[in-house]
């Protein structure tokens, strides 16, 4: 039994979806707000007072007026990317091959790859991220570098290994056998160890061969506890691509289906320029939609329609996808999907924008019984956020006349000083320092 700790501080809790649902329904603050943890769970959440004296013996952490949320969870990036981030000039097929491709070899090197798995999980933690689904490269050992360094921290965290066997350069290149049998050994190796979940990884369409994606639907279907994860309509040339590649194919969307690509544990990425049939059969099978903002300007995709499809029965989570994301913070990304959403002609409430980075992505990759959430028997993975933390937002927070207007200006302006605090399964998280 480890010592009880009593988090004291202003308390983000969803007990719904705010996109089905009026959002003060499903999403509250509270402002005498307590989290109690203990090994490595969440115990209760409720009035400070109360937890106050219902366990008097536990340490007492007091955040005043910070909000204590989730962890949280990044539904989409490529940890391979960090050095890369930020790289001007390209739309997204150049941008793979002019710098992604060439980075991506560069993970050749297992030393190499050890120390980006580890300067990207001290990035995103700095940034109060706490979970994250990633690719990886083409190379087996990318995986367990990526692994190895989140168990090293205590995260949970998801990732596969990237699989690829044409238009992609030699040495980035595997075959529709490899793919399979590589991905089969890392899942025997690291699905369910410790916090890890394996998701199968095609990396999208055009870089893989019918072959490969039917070798992978069937490691699928012998592992349906893993995830699946892929890209999904991001750009109009890239899905002109496709159709070109796979004549036959009804949608970009029937190129996975086809090779058994398609169901309640597929995660797709991006997801921008869909057809009706594409949204209609994915609210069917119960996949889930990433919303990646800062990566769809970026890279110049698109305006993902992310309240239209959160409010059908679509899981959908949000994501910085670093790096053709401009960021490794959620609070930047949220800011993203508010503009997005502005120039859609909606606003994203506050409550909207944190339960996507939260609840909403937790529940995209299926941890939603875990993480994403403060309630009881959860993991205790939790980000304190300062409302104040640079002199431009604590300005504006200092005239709000509700919480919510007093959040928002962090959600717009915060990035990794709004970070006060990182709790990694019950323990507070203390950053190394990694190259
Ligand atoms: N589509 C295929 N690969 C990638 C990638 O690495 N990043 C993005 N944004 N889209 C992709
Ligand atoms: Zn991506």
């Amino acid at each position: 039994m480890s010592t009880p700790r009593l988090l004291l501080g202003q308390t983000f809790e969803a007990r719904g979806n705010p996109f089905r649902q009026p959002w003060r329904e499903a999403v509250r603050i509270d402002s005498a707000g307590a989290v109690l943890i203990e090994d490595g769970l969440i115990r209760a959440v409720g009035n400070r007072d109360r937890l106050r004296r219902d366990a008097p013996q536990a340490e007492v952490h007091d955040y005043g007026p910070q909000l204590i949320c989730p962890g949280f969870v990044d539904a989409h990036v490529h940890y391979p990317q960090t050095a890369i981030i930020a790289s001007w000039g390209k739309q997204l097929i150049d941008w793979l091959n002019t710098y992604t491709f060439p980075e991506e070899m560069r993970l050749e090197d297992p030393d190499y790859a050890a120390r980006i798995a580890n300067r990207y999980l001290d990035l995103a933690l700095s940034h109060g991220t706490t979970t994250m689904c990633s690719y990886t490269t083409v190379h087996a050992h990318s995986v367990d570098a990526f692994f190895d360094a989140a168990a090293a921290r205590g995260m949970r965290t998801v990732a596969g290994k990237t699989c690829m066997d044409r238009n992609a350069p030699e040495g980035l290149r595997d075959t529709a056998q490899s793919a399979y049998d590589d991905s089969k050994a890392l899942i025997a190796h690291w699905q369910g160890q410790g916090r890890a979940t394996y998701a199968i990884t095609p990396r999208f369409s055009p870089t893989s061969t019918p072959e490969q994606l039917s070798a992978l639907g069937s490691l699928w279907a012998e592992h349906p506890e893993c995830l699946m994860q892929t890209h999904l309509s991001e750009q109009p040339a890239e899905i002109a691509w496709v159709r070109a590649l796979f004549p036959q194919a009804r949608d970009y969307l029937d190129t996975y289906e086809a090779h058994g690509l398609l169901g309640p544990r597929a995660v797709f990425g991006h997801a921008i320029h869909l057809e009706p049939r594409e949204i209609d059969r994915i609210a069917e099978t119960g996949a889930a939609l990433v919303h990646c903002p800062t990566s769809n300007s970026f890279i110049g995709s698109g305006l993902m329609d992310v309240a239209g499809l959160a409010a059908r029965c679509i899981p959908v989570g949000l994501a910085t996808d670093t790096g053709g994301g401009s960021s490794f913070s959620m609070l930047r990304t949220m800011a993203a999907a508010y503009e997005i959403a502005q120039l859609r002609g909606s606003a994203l409430h506050p409550a909207q924008l944190m339960w996507l980075a939260t609840s909403g992505a937790a529940r995209s990759l299926h941890l939603h019984d875990r993480i994403g959430t403060l309630a009881p028997g959860h993991e205790a993975d939790l980000t304190i956020l300062d409302l104040a933390s640079t002199p431009a937002i604590a300005q504006r927070a200092a005239e709000a006349k509700d919480i919510w207007e007093a959040l928002f200006p962090t959600i717009m302006m915060g990035e990794d000083r709004a970070i006060s605090d990182v709790w990694i399964g019950g323990q507070k998280h203390r950053p190394a320092s990694s190259g």
